[in-house]
Order: structure tokens, then C-alpha cells, then sequence
């Protein structure tokens, strides 16, 4: 754990022009630097540096942030190993703050499992090399599938002995705790016996992220088919499936230089492909892909090639978990292999070029290879015709980029020989469909929209009534972007007809309107920016976009980056300091209490939402009841204010 402090010394410390200069080369331009972004690919440079904000934007991709930021982005670091390349560089010396007894614990626990567990490699790599059954078995079935030494040795292959127990007492004898050889997995206690999970199998270590060894997968040799082929290392606090993909540190570098992830699904099929030189390779592991697995790709691309060596019986069963990575945003490709090949032999059967070209030329996008596969199985069917488009308009409405739906429509339309509207339609209705259901939970009326009405993307669908985090975020924006600036509200004095007029600045308005009405934020660093606004409100200072650039949170940080370089987005040039909805600043009076209605709001239907759903568990007619019904009484009343107020506000 780093120090609040320590971490505010080294924000201090660092200067941007400095931590990109390492890395980009950069030119003088007005008050600001510019370079060629590190991020993407241009030839004309967007990528500029804010020495007075301490902060970095491209303008060409929108990457933005502070030093910190960089270097994690630049480099692929962790944020504490962000913070400690930074300290490195700038002298700042890192006091290690003293865990907890709990924390110390985890921390030992952790280390214990790694330490084991790059124990147990060593000892499986030796037994494959150095002793007799291991060369005679294990190094010989390697050879015989034609792994080559450096790939056996860059993937820290093994061999388990044949002996019941023979790894647990080596364990053991070298002072390894048992508590740890059974939590790892690697051993099993039985019946006060303890015995080794994996016998006589070939071993294939699993990395995380930073290399450091987190289990095992184990191949059986004989044909015994009443044995497992593969026996795997159960979840341990250093191995969570549904996290790791195997592979990936083997990979990551190549999958940012190429921004594209190939997926296969074994252990076998990463490390031919390798040895064919293709090395942006990871693997499932044979389970279905999961959300946070897809989120670890996304770190270094959007890009996922899937190469897949199933029938299409099974691809077709694996649709629903490819529509979760295209709702990620991320672009989704198949490769079918030949009926009997996986990426392993073929590789084996092919020189690397050709892998290679197999590959990208037989990469299809997902949404057509889905839309041919299933066209075909209709047979010009009408009924499963109409079943198709429904499918198809299905995973196409879960793109988030509103940008690219329309051209999967021109595509797959052409394709199933449909005019484009057809599908624009289905389109709509599904996405009608979503918004009505969103608005049941809400409880308001449904309105009845026109057939033809593109409507939002899926993200702005209102699905969680509970949810305030978009209205939150618009009030936070406005005290980012204006907090300093005069409102001037016109009110009828005491004369009538004679109106006096009040100036307060945004932040003040802000805060003490919602702070008299109670309103909290439901996003913790929301609150936090929120609450340091508030604090500057009451001693007449603001604090100023550096103090949130530069937050020791970094998550305040990284929200306030986001928000601030908006402000810049069409002026390139920062000093012009230009804002980028002129009708918004024009008019800020309206904008300021627009936002702060629509909060309040939400978070009244949220309270109304909340309040009928415990209405619904109390017996009717009870005190409880009663109360709850009167407090939705008063809170609609307040909510219809508050929609008159924004009707006014929206009419003009
Ligand atoms: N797998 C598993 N347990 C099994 C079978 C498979 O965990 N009983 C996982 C392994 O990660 C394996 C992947 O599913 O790598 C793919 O399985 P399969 O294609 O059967 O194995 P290969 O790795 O291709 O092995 P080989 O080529 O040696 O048959
Ligand atoms: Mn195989």
C-alpha cells in the first residue's frame, strides 16, 4: 500500500512534458506540446500536452489523462506500478504503509500460493528433463507431437511423476506449509493422507498477467477413457477461472503490436500457434468465455478473432456468449477450421506463412458468418425467414456504436436479399421493446412511438430505475466544466412587476440546492468531487481543475480527465478555451437547473420505485402500509413539481 501523501508527491513531482517526452517525441505549439500519439496509429499529430493542466489528449483517438495515466496506458502497468515507475523516476521515496493484520494475512496467503505454485513448475519442468520416466514419457510425447525444445521451454512445460505422492513430500520436505499444498490444489488430503492431484500427466503451467504461475492444467497420456483427459487446478485465491485467460502473458505484447486476439480453446492450440510465430494467441480453456475474460482482451484491443474448430452445431450454441463480446463494443471475427483440424495441427501440417494467411483471409466478420450460416439452414423457409431476421437484428441491436449498426443492416440485408428498412424496422421494434420494458419499472405511461423512429443505442436505455449514475454525471460535468461562473436569476421583488436580479456562481448554486434538498450521490467519486465543491462553496474557494486532474483518488482523476478534456473536444487548441456546446454556455441559467431537475427527478422515481417495491411486501391496509402509501402520495407530488418546473424550463 502507498501512502495518500507519497501518491500526492509523486502527482507533484511528476511533469507530463517529461513522463510522454520519454516516450513521444514532442514540439512546441503555443502553450501546449504536440506530438504523434503513442495510442494510434496517424501521421499528422494529435496527440497534445498541457504542461500548465498537467495533462495529456489525443484529439485524434480521445485518449486523455495525467502522468499516471500514461504510463499505465504506455507501458501496460498496474496503477501502484504506475506509481512506483514514476517515484523511480523523480526520486520520490515510497514509505510502505504498514497493512493490517487482515491484509498481511491475504498478502501471505497470496504470496504463499505463488511461491508454491512456481515451486511446483520447477519441480514438474525438472522431472521432465532430468529423470527417467519424465524423458522417457513426458519430453518424449512433446518431441513426438513436434513441440520444439525453445517453445517446451518457453512455456515452462512439465512432467508429474507417476507416484502417489511424490511432489506433496518434496513440497513438504523443502518446508512448504500444508495448509498451501491443499488451498493450491496441488495436493489432496484424504482421509488423513495426501496424496498429488497430478500423476503421470504432461504439465502445462498457467500465468497470469505478470508471468507468475497460478495453477496448472495436466494431460493424460494412455487412451484410459475412463480417465479425465485433462485434470485442472481448482480456483485457489491466486486462481479465479472466470479471470484468467491462458496464455496471456505470453501474449499481451504481441495483441497490442497487432491489435487483434486470436481465441482458441485449448492449451495445445496457444502454444503450436506460437511456434508457428503467431503469437497474439490465448485460450478459454475449453469453458464457455466469460464477461471479465472479454474485459481483459479489451485492455489491449478491441479486436477478437475467434478460431474455431468445432461443428457448427456447437458454434451455434456458442452465439449467445459471442453477442456478450460484441455488447462490449468489441469487433468479433471467425475462423471455421477444416472439419477434423484445430489450430494446433493445422499449424502442425502447415508452414507458419500459410497459418497465417488461412487465417486472415478466412476471418469473417461474426454478424455475417452468423447471418450466411443461418440463411442456409432455412431453406428459403418464409416462416424461418422471419425467425433469422430476428435473430440477426437481435445481436446487431447489442453494438453499441450507433455509428457502425447501420452498416451491419446494409450488409446483412443484402445478404438475406431483404430491403434495408426491414430490418431498420425489426430494429426498432426490438429496441422499442427494450424501452417499454424499462419504463414498466418506472411506472410511467408508455408512449406510443411512430414505427419508423430510430431510436437511442441500448447504453441510454432505461432498464434500472434505481440508477441515477447518468443524471449524477451531468451534474458533475456542469460544476467541472462552468463552477465559477454567474448565474443571474431574475426574481419578483416586493414591488410588483419590479423584478430584482441575483447573481450566484454554478458551484454555489449547485451545491446548496441540492444539499437543502438532500440529494446524494449514489457514484462514490462523484460524491467525492461533489463534496470537494461543496466544501469550496462554504470558504468562498473553489478548487481548481488541477486539484481534480491531479486527484490522489484515481478514480476522481480519471473521471475528472474524461470530463474536462471534453470541454476541449472541438478546439484543438486549448488555450482558446472554447466551449464545446455554445448553446449550453449561452444559456447556462437553463442548463444549470435543467441538470439539477433532472437529477432530482431520478432520484425521486428511484424513492417512489424503492418505496412501492417494499409497499408490495407489507400486509394492506397495516400502519407500515399505510405510511408507505402516504410517502408515495408526497413523493409523486414533488416529483409532478418537479416535471412542471422542467416543462417551463424545456418550453422556454
Ligand atoms: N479441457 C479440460 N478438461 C477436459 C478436456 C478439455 O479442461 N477434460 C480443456 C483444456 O484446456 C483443453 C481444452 O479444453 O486444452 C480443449 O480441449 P481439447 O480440444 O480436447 O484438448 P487439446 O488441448 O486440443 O488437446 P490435444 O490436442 O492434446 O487433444
Ligand atoms: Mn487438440
Amino acid at each position: 500500500m502507498i501512502p495518500k501523501d507519497t501518491i500526492q508527491s509523486i502527482l507533484d513531482a511528476s511533469r507530463i512534458d517529461e513522463v510522454v517526452g520519454d516516450f513521444v517525441q514532442l514540439k512546441k505549439r503555443g502553450v501546449n506540446l504536440l506530438g504523434l500519439c503513442p495510442f494510434h496509429n496517424e501521421k499528422t499529430p494529435s496527440f497534445t500536452v498541457s504542461p500548465a493542466k498537467g495533462i495529456y489528449k489525443c484529439f485524434g483517438c480521445g485518449k486523455a489523462g495525467n502522468s499516471v495515466n500514461f504510463i499505465m496506458e504506455h507501458e501496460k502497468y498496474s496503477y501502484p506500478e504506475a506509481l512506483r515507475f514514476l517515484a523511480n523516476k523523480y526520486g520520490v521515496e515510497i514509505e510502505e504503509q504498514e497493512p493490517t493484520p487482515e491484509e498481511k494475512q491475504a498478502d501471505t496467503d497470496r504470496e504463499s500460493l505463488f511461491n508454491l505454485n512456481a515451486f511446483a513448475q520447477k519441480f514438474y519442468t525438472q522431472t521432465l528433463h532430468e529423470t527417467e520416466e519424465g524423458k522417457a514419457i513426458g519430453l518424449s510425447y512433446f518431441l513426438e507431437r513436434g513441440f520444439r525444445q525453445d517453445i517446451i521451454q518457453k512455456f515452462q512445460l512439465g512432467f508429474s511423476p507417476t507416484a502417489w505422492d511424490a511432489f506433496s513430500q518434496h513440497a513438504l520436505k523443502n518446508g512448504y506449509a500444508e495448509k498451501y499444498l491443499v488451498d493450491s490444489g496441488l495436493t489432496i488430503s484424504k482421509d488423513g493422507k495426501l496424496y498429488d492431484r497430478f500423476r503421470e500427466r504432461v504439465m502445462f503451467p498457467i500465468h497470469n498477467l505478470t508471468g507468475k504461475v497460478i495453477g496448472f492444467g495436466g494431460r493424460i497420456l494412455s487412451s484410459d477413457k475412463t480417465k479425465a483427459k485433462y485434470v485442472n487446478s481448482p480456483e485457489s485465491e491466486v486462481y479465479n477461472k472466470s479471470k484468467s485467460l491462458y496464455g496471456i502473458w505470453h501474449a499481451r505484447n504481441a495483441i497490442v503490436a497487432r491489435d487483434n486476439c486470436y481465441l482458441v480453446e485449448g492449451y495445445t492450440d496457444v502454444i503450436s500457434l506460437h511456434q508457428s510465430g503467431i503469437e497474439n494467441v490465448v485460450a478459454s480453456s475449453g469453458t464457455s468465455l466469460t464477461t471479465e475474460q472479454i474485459k481483459l482482451i479489451n485492455k489491449y484491443t478491441r479486436n477478437i478473432t475467434i478460431l474455431y474448430d468445432g461443428d457448427p452445431a456447437g458454434l451455434k450454441a456458442s452465439f449467445r456468449g459471442i453477442d456478450m463480446i460484441l455488447e462490449q463494443g468489441m469487433n468479433v471475427k471467425i475462423v471455421l477450421f477444416p472439419e477434423g483440424e484445430d489450430p494446433d495441427s493445422y499449424a502442425r501440417k502447415h508452414r507458419s506463412a500459410d497459418v497465417e494467411a488461412f487465417i486472415t483471409t478466412g476471418a469473417d466478420d461474426f454478424i455475417t458468418f452468423k447471418t450466411r450460416l443461418l440463411l442456409s439452414e432455412t431453406n428459403n423457409d418464409p416462416i424461418k425467414k422471419a425467425g433469422l431476421i430476428h435473430e440477426i437484428i437481435q445481436s446487431i441491436s447489442l453494438i453499441p456504436d450507433p455509428i457502425i449498426r447501420p452498416l451491419y443492416i446494409r450488409e446483412c440485408a443484402e445478404i438475406m436479399g431483404l430491403a434495408e428498412q426491414t430490418l431498420m424496422n425489426e430494429l426498432n421494434r426490438v429496441f422499442r421493446k427494450r424501452k417499454l420494458r424499462g419504463n414498466q419499472q418506472e411506472d410511467a405511461k408508455t408512449e406510443d412511438l411512430p414505427e419508423d423512429q430510430t431510436l437511442a443505442p441500448p447504453q441510454e436505455q432505461v432498464l434500472d430505475i434505481t440508477d441515477c449514475s447518468a443524471q449524477e454525471l451531468d451534474v458533475i460535468r456542469v460544476l467541472l466544466h462552468y463552477a465559477d461562473k454567474d448565474l443571474k436569476f431574475k426574481e419578483p421583488g416586493e414591488v410588483p412587476g419590479i423584478f430584482t436580479e441575483s447573481v450566484v456562481n454554478v458551484a454555489e448554486y449547485i451545491c446548496n440546492d441540492l444539499r437543502a434538498n438532500q440529494i446524494t450521490f449514489d457514484k462514490e467519486e462523484y460524491r467525492k468531487i461533489f463534496e470537494a465543491f461543496a466544501e469550496g462553496v462554504d470558504i468562498h474557494q473553489l478548487p481548481d481543475e488541477k486539484y481534480f486532474l491531479m486527484h490522489v483518488d484515481q478514480q476522481v482523476a480519471d473521471t475528472s480527465i474524461n470530463i474536462i478534456t471534453q470541454k476541449y473536444e472541438l478546439s484543438p487548441g486549448w488555450e482558446e478555451m472554447r466551449i464545446y456546446v455554445p448553446s449550453e454556455a449561452d444559456n447556462l441559467e437553463n442548463a444549470v437547473l435543467q441538470t439539477v431537475l433532472a437529477l432530482m427527478h431520478r432520484k425521486l422515481s428511484a424513492m417512489v420505485f424503492i418505496n412501492q417495491k417494499q409497499m408490495k411486501e407489507l400486509p394492506p391496509n397495516s400502519e407500515d402500509w399505510a405510511d408507505h402509501l402516504s410517502r408515495d402520495i408526497h413523493l409523486k407530488q414533488a416529483r409532478n413539481e418537479i416535471s412542471r418546473k422542467l416543462g417551463r424550463i424545456l418550453n422556454g
